[in-house]
């Protein structure tokens, strides 16, 4: 029997136990082939029937409409910060842009994307440490922008937009890396959304991106194959060989999305989870929450204590009691407990619990 730990990393995060286990009993002999997934040919049937699979449990999961394609591309998350301004910046000739800059990813974004438009800043949090999310609305963005662009939870700082912003008739792309089926899609506010897999999905290095059909095919002229939207949909992101652990992974985490009732009802105990903890911080003088509370994100809660010296004899306690990953990043300090939907709700009722103890003995 392995030690109970609960791992609160960032990511690559934890993923359910089940997922793990099946790919632990198929993992030499997969479907009775005798040979393992990663020594199966990417263009065999068995793979296709797969990737197929993942594609249907996404569809069925999220309720996605049909005009939207589900794409498996290469280099993780921030591949995609040139990813959608090479394919979506040639939607309109001025190849303009408009960000909403909510922390560091977002931030990352806007500069890669500068290398290849004009890029706007029309909302930032960044004069309050991005402890909220500004506005950003349809008036913010102008005719002649292609797209506008929002990451929906910041993994950093601990916020989330509580639903995706009205930006009008330009299509919306979002960086949903970090609580992408944490909860139901409004996919009439997506034009293009995307996720590294190392978090809610499977392992890291791959990422999916979401896209409606007609933002497929207008990529500029020096984009690498490999980034080019077209080509993903064109061969089912079968262009090279592509991470076939990655999208079999993913397929069985959505299958265990699935046998737990689907995005409400993961939704709801995510909502339960966050609030475990919120509760303690917001009962205590000795932790401060460093989101704003309307905008506090359900998958990465952030806090800090009076000092340095606490939080390092809190990081090393918590470890002592199977408390894993809870140091907060290097830009914000402090403690984060990231909860994926694979963190069950004993995860954090335990962590809840060391909390309140600490600040008995500490506080
Ligand atoms: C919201 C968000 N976007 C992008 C990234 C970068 O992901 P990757 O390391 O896969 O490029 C992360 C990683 O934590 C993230 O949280």
């Amino acid at each position: 029997m392995t030690k109970q730990v609960y791992n609160f990393g960032a990511g690559p995060a934890m993923l359910p136990v089940p997922v793990m286990q099946q790919i632990q009993q198929e993992f030499l002999d997969f479907q009775g082939m005798g040979i393992s997934l990663i020594e199966l040919s990417h263009r065999s049937k068995e793979f296709e029937a797969v990737i197929n699979r993942c594609d249907e449990l996404i569809r069925e999961l999220s309720n996605l409409p049909d005009n939207y394609k589900i794409l498996y591309t290469h280099g993780g998350a921030q591949m995609q910060f040139a990813g959608v301004p090479l394919n979506l910046l040639g939607l309109k000739p001025a190849h303009k842009a408009v960000y909403s800059e909510t922390g560091n990813f977002s931030k990352l974004a806007n500069r890669e994307a500068a290398r290849y438009g004009e890029i706007i800043i029309a909302s930032s949090s960044e004069e309050s440490d991005y402890d909220r999310i500004p506005a950003f609305t349809a008036d913010m963005i102008p005719d002649d922008a292609s797209y506008a662009y929002i990451t929906s939870n910041n993994t950093i700082y601990g916020t989330r937009y509580q639903e995706y912003p009205d930006v009008g008739d330009t299509p919306l792309a979002i960086d949903a890396t970090s609580d992408i089926f944490s909860r139901p899609v409004d996919w009439s506010r997506v034009g293009l959304m995307f996720a590294g897999m190392q978090k809610n999905l499977g392992p890291s290095g791959t990422a999916v991106v979401i896209v409606r059909e007609d933002l497929i095919g207008h990529a500029l002229e020096r984009t690498p194959s490999l980034l080019d939207y077209a080509v993903y949909e064109k061969s089912h992101s079968l262009a090279n060989t592509n991470n076939t652990f990655a999208i079999y992974t993913m397929g069985l985490t959505m299958q265990w999305l699935k046998d737990q009732g689907g995005l409400e009802a993961i939704e709801k105990v995510n909502e339960q989870k966050a609030k475990t903890l919120y509760d303690v911080i917001d009962n205590s003088d000795f932790y401060t929450g460093t989101a704003h509370p309307q905008h506090r994100s359900i998958m990465n809660v952030t806090f800090t204590l009076p000092d340095d010296e606490q939080s390092a004899s809190f990081l090393k306690e918590a470890l002592d009691n199977g408390l894993y990953a809870l140091k907060g990043h290097r830009n914000v300090g402090g403690i984060r407990a990231s909860i994926y939907n694979a963190m069950p709700l004993a995860g954090c009722e335990k962590l809840a619990e060391f909390m309140k103890e600490f600040e008995k003995k500490n506080g």
